[in-house]
């Protein structure tokens, strides 16, 4: 593989890890507010990002690449009020946006279309992550001004399941 190619990867197992880890965090603030149905959200969404740090390291090992784990930081967000970690959460997708953006650019450069048919997956994952951040945060300004709508909102959001990726390598 392209140096440049395979060092964003590697650099994005680091990236998806401390995206499970940031929003452990944050299920970590709904359970102490006593909204359980949103730490579950960000519990599975959690899962859901360490299953996009292992395609990332199993599509490295598939192409004979030596995979290099880093520290993963702590979690660097403030977190003040729901609102406000809901917002954090958009603001995160849209940067892990940019770095699917940049890998496939870097694909592109070297004509990688190997690697552009495994990235069109993060892609399209990527668009629905920015649609499930800014939903949620449309039904917080919606509804979650009063009790009971934030308790509806609550179990709406603790029948979240976890379901493994449909990308399988
Ligand atoms: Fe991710
Ligand atoms: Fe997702």
């Amino acid at each position: 593989m392209d140096k440049k190619v395979r060092d964003l990867m590697n650099d994005q197992i680091n990236k998806e890890l401390y995206s499970a880890y940031l929003y452990l965090d944050f299920a970590n603030y709904f359970e102490a507010r006593g909204l359980d149905g949103f730490a579950n959200w960000y519990k599975i969404q959690a899962q859901e990002e360490r299953d996009h740090a292992l395609l990332f390291y199993q599509y490295l090992q598939n192409n004979s690449e030596k995979v290099e784990l880093e520290a993963i930081a702590k979690p660097d967000v403030v977190l003040e009020s729901d609102l406000g970690v809901l917002n954090a959460g958009l603001t995160h997708e849209l940067y892990v946006t940019s770095l699917i953006n940049d890998i496939y650019a870097a694909a592109y450069d070297v004509k990688d279309f190997r690697a552009m048919q495994f990235l069109d997956w993060f892609v399209k994952e990527q668009g629905e992550e920015e649609e499930n951040a800014n939903d949620l945060i449309s039904k917080m300004e919606l509804f979650g001004g009063d009790s009971k709508g934030l308790y509806m909102l609550n179990s709406e959001l603790a029948a979240r399941v976890y379901n493994t990726p449909s990308l399988v390598l």
